[in-house]
């Protein structure tokens, strides 16, 4: 392609480092449109004739169906899809294909097509975050009033509802889904046109180029419009922070499937056996999720770094963008296609998880809040009152409202009967009814808000 100027051919180690078409090629589709669109712009502009932008077209559409029906020929002399096509097209249609490459260079070419790519590749997250969302809302609604120990310092700490539970990670993947639309906004403008830094002295119309690609308008700046890849660089920040959430959600549904917790089974499908131990089931797909989000991460540092001494324009190394953006694309939408299928098939065990909310104290804020109300303790002494109290009944190894009235007396006589009706998990979720709290009725309410915000009717 540049010939002209060189005496020697790239050597074999050229070649080698130089080419980009072994993973540049999952770019096909993007840059045959962008190029039919370019060309159908240069004959709106008589830049080229009308017959010659048809046979180029033409030539491209021919070149896709080869692609579809038998993948990119993979050609390390032709460096990449831009060369890869372009040399394709000329041997189908012969020396006019030379006219496609007027007032633009595989710089903006490359920025446009990737914008592209991405544009897909957020819409897919969001599509995918979505089906996830659904089926988060939906157990969230079966499991209203289920009651499970809430934990921090993964400690039990107070008894919760599985519905809230689940709607956390509702509230987590309804950011990450304002991420992934806000990427796309920023995406809006599009690099075409803007060739190789400088523009271009041929007439050309870039508004016509931006609207037949689907985006807002041209970008302002050519310098930076082939420099730019705060595009990628945003999806995969979004696509990061998505991952640390399913990973997250696939460690408790680890931690959940383990015999001595055993609150959740998961489902056979999203599980393997052991080829020693037959009784075991292991989650593999949640741990690879949770490894996953080690690469994802990984991928938005690699790009960083690619990006972070490059003066304008142009260098060669921005070609490595595209390698993380492929590679975090592929392993989130696995990802968000696993932790969907686990959320929506998972047998959750609530007599266990009751069990265990029962077994752990759970209730001892319970206590201390009704000494407050009940009978007008200062918090922290009621705190200290509600220690002796649980002391208590660990060393007799028996559940808070276990403890006979007359031994909560002997701590502090001002505890009456009807703390024990304070004392059940069931009284302690329901009376958590604070906006956003976890009991049954506030759960109710934000799957209602929820069902609504996903469009889902009834
Ligand atoms: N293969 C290149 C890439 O992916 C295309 C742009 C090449 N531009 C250049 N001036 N050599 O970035």
């Amino acid at each position: 392609m540049w010939g002209g100027r060189f005496a020697d051919g790239p050597s074999a180690i050229m070649r080698e480092i130089n080419a980009s078409i072994p993973f540049d090629k999952a770019l096909w589709r993007q840059d045959i449109a962008a190029s039919k669109a370019h060309v159908a712009m240069l004959a709106a502009q008589k830049i080229v004739t009308a017959e010659d932008a048809r046979t180029i077209s033409e030539g491209l559409d021919q070149v896709a169906g080869e692609y579809e029906a038998n993948g990119v020929p993979e050609d390390w002399d032709l460096e990449d899809i831009h060369m890869t096509t372009e040399s394709r097209l000329a041997e189908l249609i012969g020396p006019v294909a030379g006219r496609l490459h007027t007032a633009r260079s595989r710089n903006d070419q490359v920025a446009t097509d990737f914008k592209l790519w991405v544009r897909d590749a957020i819409d897919r997250a969001d599509d995918g975050l979505k089906a996830l969302q659904i089926a988060l809302v939906t157990r969230a609604d079966e499991n209203a009033a289920s009651i499970m120990p809430g934990f921090t310092h993964l400690q039990t700490a107070q008894p919760v509802t599985l519905g809230h539970h689940l709607m956390a990670y509702y509230e987590m993947t309804a950011r990450d889904r304002d991420r992934f639309a806000d990427a796309r906004r920023r995406l809006a403008l599009c690099p075409l046109g803007s060739a190789a830094l400088a523009g271009t002295g041929f007439p050309i119309d870039r508004d016509m180029t931006a609207e037949a690609l689907g985006f807002d308008g041209p970008t302002h700046n050519s310098l930076d419009a082939v420099s730019d890849r705060d595009f990628a660089l945003d999806y995969l920040m979004a696509a990061s922070q998505c991952s640390l959430h399913m990973s997250r959600l696939a460690e408790e549904l680890i931690i959940w499937a383990s015999q001595p917790y055993g609150f959740v089974r998961m489902p056979d499908t999203l599980s393997t056996g052991s080829s020693i131990m037959p009784q075991k089931k292991n989650p593999d797909a949640a741990e690879l999720v949770r490894g996953h989000a080690g690469r994802i991460v990984g991928c938005v540092t690699s790009l960083m770094i690619s990006m972070k001494g490059l003066p304008l324009a142009y260098s060669k190394d921005m070609q490595n963008d595209k390698p993380p953006v492929f590679e975090a694309a592929g392993l989130l939408d696995l990802c968000i296609a696993a932790m969907t299928g686990m959320v929506a098939d998972s047998t959750f065990n609530t007599d266990r998880m009751r069990e265990a909310a029962e077994l752990g104290y759970a209730t001892a804020t319970d206590l201390a809040d009704w000494l407050v109300v009940q009978a007008d303790i200062p918090f922290r002494e009621a705190h200290h009152i509600t220690g002796a109290a649980v002391k208590l009944a660990e060393t007799r190894g028996v559940a808070l409202d276990a403890l006979p009235l007359a031994d909560l007396k002997a701590i502090d006589e001002r505890i009456e009967e009807s703390v024990f009706a304070a004392l059940s998990v069931d009284a302690s979720v329901a009376a958590r009814s604070s906006y956003g709290g976890t009991a049954p009725n506030q759960v109710r309410s934000q799957v209602k808000r929820a069902r609504k915000e996903l469009g889902m009717e009834g």
